[in-house]
């Protein structure tokens, strides 16, 4: 098989900038080892920055988000049994929508099956060569047959876990990571949303995040031992657990409903640099992990290929690769950015059992600041809208 751009991995990142290449004629085969069911069914991110919601609208793809996510003005912060408004549109001018990944990667995979983009899923053995050189292959196997694809670009999409960032050469390699001691707790619920926003809630029992998914569907989270099991998890010691930590002094309660869902996720800080080596791009996890609490990772995702896709249309259209070679510097500007923002939301809302008392108070001193000063406000609104 030959094709302009090999992409691995049907996640946000692959499937939309084999879509953006489509859009200006650039040829791409994307390869996935997951089944396109799975993949439309996987529950992961829910946050949208309108940058990303430009993108996906701008590349046509955006209807269905248009039409059935929600957009949200503003997010709340709940500590000391109270709940305080930080409102992103007088803030910021932006707002950011909510509709979940799963959503936008049916979308996609809809689109480039409309314009019969060649993805191929359940691929294993996935291999690449030749990154060095202009003409680089992938070996895989698809439908019990050994296949090899020969292509000018190798992108590699294909989260944390993949084979492409480690066949980036050794040298020269610099990789940046912290690790929390805790990960979340997520739960899909069958019930009306409890808040018209995202409430994320700090307590000295742990962290809280109520979101939603539809008009029937919650989304909710807890800060939770990385290494505790879902079944140690009965639906009562979920919802004492939840209750406790979003009690409040005005009455609020969290709706309960069936819980059709539970998993434990971890976090951790992670940037891998340089994103490209020859002919090989990194984008999306596969370069870089933020924990959750800033809802930044998907956005990273879709701003990385947003970039490489410039730099592809440059290389194919204009017969230019400064764009490509500036690849690693211009995306890591928001990346690095977006990695503090994470980092510091994760550490003004979580317990960390190792904080001595003076930490604590000063971590309570900090969310009175963020809630009181219109400047540090404005700084958390401009951060989570992605106005950088
Ligand atoms: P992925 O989505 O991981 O896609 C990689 C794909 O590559 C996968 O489909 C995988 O099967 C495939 N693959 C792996 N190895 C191979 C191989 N060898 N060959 C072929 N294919 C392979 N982000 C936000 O922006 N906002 C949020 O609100 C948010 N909330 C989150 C909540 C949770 C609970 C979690 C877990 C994540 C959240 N994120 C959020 C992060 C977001 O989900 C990820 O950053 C995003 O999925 C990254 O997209 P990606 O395309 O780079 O990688
Ligand atoms: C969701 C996930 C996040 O990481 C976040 O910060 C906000 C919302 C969600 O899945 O809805």
């Amino acid at each position: 098989m030959r094709t302009q751009v090999a992409i691995i991995g049907a996640g946000p990142a692959g499937l939309l900038l084999s879509h953006l290449l489509h859009l200006n004629g650039i040829d791409s085969i994307v390869l996935e080892s997951r089944s396109q069911a799975e993949i439309e069914a996987t529950i992961r991110a829910g946050v949208l920055e309108q940058g990303t919601m430009d993108i996906l609208k701008n590349a046509g793809v955006g209807a269905r988000m248009q039409a059935e996510g929600a957009l949200h003005h503003g997010i709340e912060l709940a500590f000391d049994g109270r709940r305080h408004r930080i409102d992103l549109s007088e803030l910021t001018g932006k707002a950011i929508t909510v509709y979940p990944q799963h959503e936008v990667i049916k979308d996609l995979v809809a689109a480039r099956q409309a314009a019969q983009g060649q993805l191929l899923f359940e691929v294993s053995e996935v291999e690449l060569h030749g990154i060095d050189t202009v003409t680089p292959t992938v070996g895989f196997t698809h439908q019990g047959a050994a296949t090899r694809i020969e292509a000018d670009f190798v992108i590699g999409c294909d989260g944390y876990h993949g084979v492409t960032r480690p066949a980036m050469p050794l040298q020269g390699r610099q990789d940046y990571q912290r690790t929390y001691g805790f990960g979340w707790f997520g739960i899909l619920v069958e019930s009306a949303p409890s808040s018209n926003e995202l409430i994320y809630a700090q307590h000295q029992r742990g962290f809280a995040l109520v979101s939603t998914r539809t008009p029937t569907v919650q989304r909710l989270y807890f800060q939770c031992d990385p290494a505790d099991h879902v079944d140690n998890w009965s639906d009562d010691r979920i919802w004492g657990e939840l209750h406790a930590r979003l009690e409040n002094n005005d009455g609020w309660r969290v709706n309960e409903g069936r819980i059709f869902q539970k998993n434990i996720i971890g976090m951790r800080s992670f940037v891998s640099t340089p994103m490209q080596s020859g002919r090989l791009f990194l984008a999306g996890d596969a370069a870089h992990i933020v924990p959750p609490t800033g809802a930044k990772g998907m956005n990273l995702a879709v701003s990385d290929v947003h970039l490489l896709a410039q730099g592809l249309e440059q290389f194919y259209h204009q017969g230019q690769e400064d764009r490509l070679h500036g690849y690693t510097a211009a995306a890591l500007k928001r990346i690095w950015r977006a990695e503090y923002f994470s980092w510091w939301m994760t550490s003004l809302l979580h317990n960390f059992t190792d904080a001595s008392l003076f930490q604590r108070e000063m971590q309570r001193a900090e969310l009175e600041c963020v809630v009181s000063s219109r400047a540090m406000a404005t700084a958390l609104a401009e951060n989570y809208v992605g106005a950088f």
